[in-house]
């Protein structure tokens, strides 16, 4: 009776349960313990994580509460906002949609498909919330930028291509008089070439679009070292 007793002692001394050594799975190991099979038990449905929460559904995908594209900017726009848009759009979009957005990028100038000018009627007249949708999901040939292009970025290269459609249908009388005086008379609309051409110190808004030189010289429109940080658009 008394070995019997002190046995079991012993057993129970050297079962010691150390934080260590207690049960435990690590990640993504299976388990038989749960129907499903897996260690991992699924969030409770409805679960939103913190800084997951996107229920404006006007910012985060341009639909209205009816699902239909918005066609109003959800974001105050401003200067900042399309000079935000005009640096992303220039490293997201400008490779194939080209700098103007006229749909002559460097890369369709290599022989991938020519996408549609933003100029064009049914673009020009597409509600905003379009644009959101073709950024983050794609479109035909285009893939979807949403991994690179957060959504805030999304709606300043919006701003900044309606400020692209602007200018290419801008009328005269849009400018104000001291502007509309610095034009000569007789010149003759600017081709798409010389719309890409780089900006002068001498042009009134360089201090806005400073350019840097960027081509390596003897490739023409080549995009080499350097070229990341410049701005300069490329010639046609
Ligand atoms: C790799 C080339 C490429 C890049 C980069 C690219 N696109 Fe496109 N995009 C295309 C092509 C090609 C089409 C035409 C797709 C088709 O019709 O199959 C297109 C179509 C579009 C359209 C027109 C959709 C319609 O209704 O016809 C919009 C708007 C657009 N892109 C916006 C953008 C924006 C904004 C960016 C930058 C975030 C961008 N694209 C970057 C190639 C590109």
């Amino acid at each position: 009776m008394f070995a019997l007793a002190s046995i079991s002692l012993m057993a129970v001394g050297c079962a010691r349960l150390d934080m260590q050594d207690q049960p435990k799975y690590r990640p993504q190991r299976p388990s038989d313990f749960f129907a499903d099979g897996r260690s991992e038990r699924q969030p409770v449905e409805g679960t939103v994580a913190r800084g997951e929460m996107y229920e404006d559904t006007a910012f985060y995908e341009g639909k209205d509460a009816a699902g239909k594209d918005i066609a109003e900017f959800p974001i105050a726009v401003d200067k900042a906002v399309i000079q935000r848009g005009q640096n992303r759009y220039e490293i997201y979009c400008a490779p194939c949609h080209g700098r103007i957005g006229n749909g002559l990028g460097m890369i369709v100038r290599r022989g991938f498909k020519q996408p549609p000018s933003y100029h064009i009627d049914r673009l020009r007249n597409a509600p905003v919330g379009h644009f959101f949708d073709v950024i983050t999901n794609g479109y035909g040939a285009m893939l979807n930028y949403a991994a690179q292009v957060q959504p805030r970025d999304r709606w300043a290269i919006i701003a900044y291509i309606r400020a692209l459609e602007y200018a290419e249908n801008a009328n005269i009388n849009d400018l104000p008089a001291e502007a509309r005086a610095r034009i000569p008379a007789t010149s003759a609309p600017p081709t798409a070439a010389q719309a890409n051409e780089p900006l002068t110190p001498a042009d009134p808004d360089f201090e806005d679009f400073p350019n840097k030189p960027a081509t390596p010289s003897g490739v023409p429109g080549a995009h080499g070292a350097g070229a990341a940080e410049s701005n300069q658009p490329e010639r046609q």
